[in-house]
C-alpha cells in the first residue's frame, strides 16, 4: 500500500455532472489491480477528517496514471471538486480486493457510475473478447461510452427511458444476451437492486460472478469495522467491505439497501 501527494493532471466536467481526475501517481499505479479503490483526502486542512474511497477507473502503467471518476454526493466530494490541474491530492491505496481475471467470454454490466471499476477491469481482461452492457436512466447518462467501445468486444447499451439502445434495465438486457453469445463469467457494479438481480441470474444460469460493493467507509483497512456487509453462509462472520472486498463472488454476501 501507498499513500502519499499525487499531482493532479486534469480535472474534466464529464456528462451528468461527473468528475473525472487524472492523477500522477506511478508508484500506486505499479501496485494497483482492477477492482481495488483508492482513499482520498478531499481536502487540504483535515476538513473533512476521514477520506473517501473511490474505484479505480482506469490505470495508465505506461504514463504512472490513474483516473478516478466522481459524483458529487456532499461536503468531501465538494471539496474534491475545488482542485484543479497543478495541484496535489493525497491519496491511499491500491486498497481492498480486485477483480478475479477469469472466463474466456466475460460479461461486464455496469448501472450509472458502477461503470467506473469496469473500464480498468476491460483493460485488464484483453486480450480476451469482452462484452459490456451499460445501463443508465436516459442517453445522457451513459459515461465512458467511447472508452468501453475501444476496449470491448461488443457494447451494449440500455436505459430506462428508452432514450439510447434497449428500453429497460441493464441486467435483463444481459439475460437476454446469455442466451445468444454463451458468456462464462460475470462481473457487475451499480445499485443494489441491480446487484441483487443479477446474483439471482448468476445462481439461476450456473455462471460464475463477481460483484463490486458500496459500502459507508472510515478507516479502509480493516480496522474500524464501519463498513461490514452480510455473508450468506449461517453463522459466518461478517465480511469488511473494505479488506475482503468491495469485489465478492456473487454467492458470498446478502445484499441490503441502505
Ligand atoms: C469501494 C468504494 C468505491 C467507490 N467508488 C466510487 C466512485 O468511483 N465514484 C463515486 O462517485 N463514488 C464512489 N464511491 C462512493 C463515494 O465514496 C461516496 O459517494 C463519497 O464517500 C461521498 O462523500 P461525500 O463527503 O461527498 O458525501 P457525504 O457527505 O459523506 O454523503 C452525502 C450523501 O451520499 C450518501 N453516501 C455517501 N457514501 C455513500 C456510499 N458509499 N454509498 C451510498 N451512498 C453514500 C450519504 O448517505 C449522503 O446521503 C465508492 C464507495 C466505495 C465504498
Ligand atoms: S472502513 Fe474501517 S473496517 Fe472497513
Amino acid at each position: 500500500m501507498w499513500q502519499g501527494r499525487t499531482r493532479l493532471l486534469a480535472q474534466n466536467t464529464l456528462p451528468c455532472d461527473v468528475r473525472q481526475m487524472v492523477l500522477e501517481a506511478p508508484e500506486l499505479v505499479n501496485l494497483a489491480k482492477a477492482g481495488q479503490f483508492v482513499h482520498v483526502r478531499c481536502g487540504d486542512d483535515y476538513d473533512p477528517l476521514l477520506r473517501r474511497p473511490i474505484s479505480i477507473n482506469r490505470l495508465d502503467p505506461v504514463q504512472g496514471r490513474l483516473t478516478l471518476l466522481y459524483k458529487i454526493m456532499g461536503h468531501g466530494t465538494e471539496q474534491l471538486s475545488r482542485y484543479g490541474a497543478g495541484d496535489y491530492v493525497d491519496i491511499m491505496g491500491p486498497l481492498g480486493t480486485g477483480f478475479a481475471l477469469q472466463g474466456e467470454k466475460p460479461l461486464l454490466i455496469g448501472g450509472g457510475l458502477g461503470i467506473a471499476p469496469l473500464l480498468a477491469l476491460a483493460d485488464a481482461l484483453a486480450p480476451r473478447t469482452v462484452t459490456m452492457v451499460m445501463g443508465a436512466r436516459n442517453a445522457a447518462g451513459l459515461i465512458c461510452h467511447d472508452d468501453f467501445a475501444d476496449v470491448c468486444g461488443g457494447l451494449h447499451v440500455a436505459t430506462n427511458d428508452g432514450s439510447a439502445g434497449y428500453g429497460g434495465h441493464a441486467p435483463v438486457l444481459a439475460e437476454e444476451l446469455f442466451a445468444r453469445h454463451g458468456h462464462d463469467m460475470i462481473y457487475a457494479c451499480g445499485p443494489v437492486p441491480m446487484l441483487r438481480y443479477i446474483q439471482q441470474m448468476s445462481a439461476r444460469l450456473a455462471i460464475p460472478c463477481q460483484l463490486s460493493l458500496e459500502e459507508f467507509m472510515a478507516c479502509g483497512v480493516g480496522a474500524c469495522l464501519g463498513c461490514t456487509c452480510q455473508p450468506a453462509g449461517e453463522g459466518a462472520p461478517y465480511k469488511k467491505v473494505c479488506t475482503d472486498g468491495p469485489v465478492f463472488w456473487s454467492g458470498e454476501v446478502i445484499l441490503h439497501d441502505h
